[in-house]
């Protein structure tokens, strides 16, 4: 059975042709944001999903990924962590490069936000490629923790195609896929 709140997600999302270049048909979330009862659904069906796992820390990449990660780490009474872009954080961090289309990225993590053998979930607004995932996964894996799951608002295509289900055997696509 099909949540009814996932429909008016899906339409509070806005899909922009050629942005931010040609080809690339961009999900934007913002427009979501403007509409709080549906902002809320969004942040509720992670929030009942994750509610009796345990979960001790809520990874959230940057930058969309803090938006909808820090309501979901206050509801769960979980930490928040977030991972972020380079020469951002100013602490002692590890780091994990991915690759994009053109070029690569990465992300860093503090070291000591997760401890060894803690019940972590990774959110992010959007997965393409599963590539940024999958840096996440590697940092908190690094350091010992045990990610349950990754959670994302929007599941391109793409991601069917491209990404086994193996390497994100605990993930979580509200739409899209
Ligand atoms: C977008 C999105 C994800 C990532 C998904 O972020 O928010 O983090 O791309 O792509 P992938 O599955 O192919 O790795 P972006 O790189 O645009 O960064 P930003 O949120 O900081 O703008």
């Amino acid at each position: 059975e099909v949540d009814p709140r996932l429909q008016a997600i899906k339409a509070a999302i806005r899909v922009v042709p050629h942005f931010p270049k040609p080809g690339i048909m961009f999900n934007d979330i913002t427009t979501l944001l403007l509409r709080p009862k549906v902002f809320k659904d969004a942040v509720e069906i992670f929030v009942d999903r994750y509610r009796d796992m345990n979960i001790s820390a809520v990874a959230g990449v940057e930058a969309r990924g803090f938006i909808f990660g820090t309501p979901l780490a206050l509801a769960l009474g979980a930490k928040f962590v977030p991972l972020r872009k380079p020469k951002k954080l100013p602490g002692e961090v590890i780091s994990e490069s991915y690759v994009l289309e053109y070029g690569t990225d990465s992300l860093e993590m503090h070291i000591g936000s997760v401890n060894r053998g803690e019940r972590v979930i990774v959110i992010d607004d959007l997965v393409a490629t599963g590539g940024t995932l999958c840096a996440a996964i590697k940092l908190l894996e690094r350091v010992g923790a045990d990610v349950i799951e990754c959670a994302c608002l929007i599941g391109l295509p793409k991601f069917k195609e491209d990404v086994s289900r193996e390497t994100f055997t605990y993930k979580l696509v509200i739409q899209g896929c």
